[in-house]
């Protein structure tokens, strides 16, 4: 077992030790508040207070002098990008030199594969090229959408936003995206960016992509479960739709295994224009990587020449900790050392945030951006010397021995650290200060990322190509088929839901349930609502389960806030604490003031408002009646147990609660309104992997439902075959069913 591993495995002690160090200072801060007020007011020294804010270092001094005067040195350099014109920006891409080579290849062949580094100009400029040069118009004359996939919502809406402001529309006109539960297009739309998920989704009803003339799968690299299948229906489609072109983008050298599964097609390279990236690797393997990462920000900020620094972390809770831990740095060193403007990126940052990272470094000031690796290659940051690696990544990853999906923090593969070090040779020679050892980086990394689509849950992904028709799994095009095992899972887990027959084809429910885009138990759970005349109420859960974060709670008011939180709690758990708060604010006109007041983000509930209407739609457009159950929420509770069966658990008489079906240790969340309360059966959203397995989202159950909602999956246990423990629990999860069974498995169809 390596260093990485090790690493990976204590995870960032940062994090917690920073959160309880600022939970002591506060209430050392309410100490002393006590003593003063207790104290008369006289002894009060203003003076001695002002003093002991200078903090002055001379060795810091002279450094930070340097730092100037390098800077000086260099700030016609700095900034010079931003007084182009928008024209004169696109003209000095490296692929603009490409740009009859790249139309006429398009014109000329079915498949394309093109590869080139990130910031080349790939996604924002070749559709438009191809717009520009006609491709907008069918043979016939009949009106084609230009549409190109991302992976990251994020990168798909920040790309229509910047090609808007290139062709000069407004965004949605024109230039268009479609994210989940999110559509800025109209019929105007030529251009049309979109998550990959949404374009597979549309396969369903499109099979042939006839509203299409050139598909571009960008960041093919990152081979996401939604790109991989695409790579499969797409090949599948250009056979009944000759005039469909497809492009395939990669920002790393894994061309040749594009090129073969697209029938040998050309494969263009962009010649990159990026200079020389030195790079650093620790001498010992680090036992903090979000300390080392911050320690190297503050030194390089401190001693290196300007220039941006990019850093990459895990994810957002590390990413916000560490923005206010260089907060705190720097207001220590206060003006002894020139601005530092401190951004946070992840995916779920909202995008009024999110624009402020394209926006020019003010002269004299430097940027850090500490970024998950969406910014790796989805989203391009201009002005970056510096890149900070510690070497992580978290995986979303379905473990099937548990049953469950989590997300873990992985060493990164020797592909992607080369990808996040080129982030700092894109305006300059930079540096690259990998947290790791050299040797780490080659005995420990493997050479590639595994693909999604061989480490994740697939029910999803499943149940679509079922309702595409799709049976064949096993002769189905895969570029990299997924192991036998995981497909089987994902196919016990449908057939479980009633997704599936006996025989493995889909059944009416399962139909019906591809029709929204969520995991196959919440899309059950929403069609069950309509049956059980709660729909009104499941709609209002579903979408704030949609949303990040409801709830917030500010560190010098973390009490009140709590207090106010308590309002809204139900004895029944979580998600009817979520109906509550929704209600709530409805009723009162979706104040922004009500919000403020009751620490609640009125930006989540914007968004749930949203993904509320969408959802609407849907259960409209399919006929599920919309009904309100008024007072009686055991209906949603059942509603909710009837897709979450499977994430039942039951009180342990040790401590915490034990998964009904793998008898896995898992943990109430002090956050959860059931916290303390302990009730015998409950239901969970989600599993969070911090310290221990944490149930997130939870409410009470009755373990009399499990059977009566899940036959499938849970039977009545037969009195005289239990052990005491069982007699107790009186249900058991079917498991002969699927040994029995597995042979009968349709992986193939029969007809
Ligand atoms: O796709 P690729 O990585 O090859 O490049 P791109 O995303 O098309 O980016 C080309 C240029 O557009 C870069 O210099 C970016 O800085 C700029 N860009 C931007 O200013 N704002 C965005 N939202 C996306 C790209
Ligand atoms: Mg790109």
């Amino acid at each position: 077992e390596g260093s990485l591993n090790r690493a990976a495995m204590n995870g960032s002690k940062f994090v917690r030790e920073f959160k309880e160090e600022k939970e002591r200072e506060k209430k050392e801060k309410e100490k002393e508040l006590r003593i003063s007020r207790a104290k008369s007011k006289d002894s009060h020294d203003p003076l001695n207070n002002s003093r002991s804010e200078a903090v002055h270092d001379s060795k810091t001094e002279s450094v930070i002098s340097d730092w100037k005067s390098a800077q000086a040195s260099q700030n016609v350099q700095y900034g010079k990008r931003t007084n182009l014109s928008i024209k004169e920006q696109r003209e000095t891409l490296p692929v603009y030199a490409m740009r009859s080579e790249l139309v006429n290849a398009v014109k000329e062949n079915q498949f394309v594969v093109i590869v080139g580094e990130t910031g080349s100009g790939k996604t924002t400029q070749i559709v438009q090229y191809l717009s520009e040069e006609g491709f907008n118009k069918g043979p016939d004359g009949s009106k084609k959408i230009i549409g190109c996939t991302q992976p990251r919502r994020v990168a798909a809406e920040s790309v229509a936003k910047r090609v808007s402001e290139e062709v000069g529309c407004n965004l949605g006109e024109e230039v268009g995206y479609t994210i989940r539960f999110e559509d800025r297009t109209s019929p105007a739309t030529k251009i049309k960016y979109m998550t990959d998920g949404m374009l597979q989704r549309e396969a369903l009803n499109d099979p042939y992509m006839s509203r299409y003339s050139v598909i571009m799968l960008d960041e093919a690299h990152e081979r996401t479960i939604a790109t991989d299948v695409l790579f499969a229906l797409l090949k599948k489609a250009t056979v009944k739709n000759p005039d469909l072109k497809i492009i395939v983008t990669s920002a790393t050298l894994d061309s040749d295994k594009f090129s073969k599964y697209f029938n040998n097609c050309p494969v263009i390279k962009i010649p990159g224009r990026t200079f020389p990236v030195e790079i650093l690797y620790t001498r010992e393997p680090e036992m903090d990587y979000l300390a080392a990462a911050l320690d190297s920000v503050m030194q390089i900020h401190i001693s290196e020449p300007q220039g941006d620094i990019l850093v990459f972390l895990t994810g957002q809770e590390e990413i916000d900790t560490g923005c206010e831990a260089l907060f705190e740095r720097m207001k220590v060193l206060g003006d002894t050392v020139p601005e530092l403007i401190i951004l946070p990126v992840y995916s779920a940052l909202p995008s009024e945030m999110q624009s402020r990272i394209f926006e020019p470094t003010p002269v004299g000031s430097r940027k850090v951006i500490l970024a998950t690796n969406i910014a790796e290659t989805s989203i391009t940051i201009d002005g970056i010397y510096y890149v900070v690696d510690p070497g992580f990544v978290k995986l979303n990853a379905y473990d099937s021995k548990l049953g469950m999906d989590s997300l873990i923090v992985s060493p990164i593969s020797q592909a992607q650290a080369n990808q996040r070090s080129g982030r700092a040779g894109r305006t300059g020679p930079g540096k690259c200060y990998r947290l790791y050892t050299e040797t780490a980086y080659k005995n420990e990394m493997l050479p590639n990322s595994i693909p999604e689509i061989q480490r994740q849950n697939l029910s999803l992904t499943i149940l679509m190509l079922k309702a595409m028709g799709i049976n064949d799994l096993l002769n189905f095009e895969f570029m990299d088929p997924p192991p036998a095992n995981t497909m089987l899972t994902a196919l016990q887990d449908l057939y479980t839901l009633s997704a599936l027959d006996d025989d493995g084809f889909l059944t009416e429910l399962g139909r019906k349930m591809a029709d929204f885009p969520m995991e196959p138990a919440l899309a059950k759970t929403l069609i069950t609502s309509a049956e059980f005349d709660c729909s009104e109420e499941i709609l209002n859960i579903v979408a704030m389960l949609s949303v990040q974060t409801v709830f917030y709670r500010p560190k010098d008011k973390s009490n009140l806030a709590d207090q106010r939180k308590a309002r809204f709690h139900s004895p029944q758990g979580d998600h009817l604490t979520f109906l509550n708060v929704y209600r709530a604010w409805t009723l009162n006109n979706y104040s922004k003031e009500w919000c403020k007041d009751n620490f609640i983000q009125e930006r989540s509930m914007r968004r749930a408002h949203e993904v509320r209407k969408q959802l609407m739609t849907i259960m409209r457009r399919y006929k599920h009646p919309i009904v309100s159950c008024g007072s009686d929420l055991v209906r949603v509770r059942r509603a909710l147990c009837a897709g979450y069966f499977k994430n039942s658990a039951k009180r342990d008489v040790q401590e915490g609660y034990k998964t009904v079906a793998e008898q896995t240790p898992v943990y109430l969340h002090p956050s959860s309104s059931l916290f303390g309360k302990n009730p015998e059966f409950v239901l969970y959203h989600t599993l969070l992997l911090t310290t221990k397995e944490y149930m997130h989202c939870v409410t009470i159950i009755d373990s009399k439902w499990l059977a009566e909602l899940a036959p499938k999956f849970f039977r009545v246990a037969d009195p005289t075959k239990l052990n005491d423990q069982k007699r107790n629990q009186k249900i058991e999860p079917l498991f002969d069913k699927f040994a029995k069974s597995q042979d009968s498995w349709r992986l193939s169809a029969q007809n």
